[in-house]
């Protein structure tokens, strides 16, 4: 499998049904910015900005946030439990059929 199926739900309430490879070792944030989603990625991916918080909708296992990541939504706003920085997430497989939310930017 090369490309997975991804939803991603924008700011709006509108929802993007997107594909995203697997073999272009890119992340979450990434594939937003690919379909111009309104993510901003100040830090670039570098776990420090959290502009690309989002809030995993379905139920697909992502492991723990690592280190940088939870350190960073520890001070971030409108985290939730299912917050994770989309800078964090690689696109795998395993993410098939991933539903996502856009958090809130301010
Ligand atoms: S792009 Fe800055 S934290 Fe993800």
């Amino acid at each position: 499998m090369e490309d997975i199926n991804i939803t991603i739900i924008d700011r709006e309430g509108i929802e993007h049904k997107v594909l995203a490879p697997t073999d272009m070792n890119m992340n979450l944030m990434e594939v937003c910015k690919s379909y111009e989603l309104p993510v901003q990625a100040v830090c670039g991916g570098m776990a420090m900005c959290a502009t690309c918080q989002c809030y995993i909708i379905s139920d697909h296992d992502l492991g723990e946030r690592n280190d940088d990541e939870q350190a960073m939504l520890w001070e971030a706003d409108h985290v939730k439990d299912n917050s994770r920085l989309g800078c964090q997430i690689p696109i795998t497989e395993d993410l098939d059929g991933l539903i996502v939310e856009l958090a809130p930017e301010d």
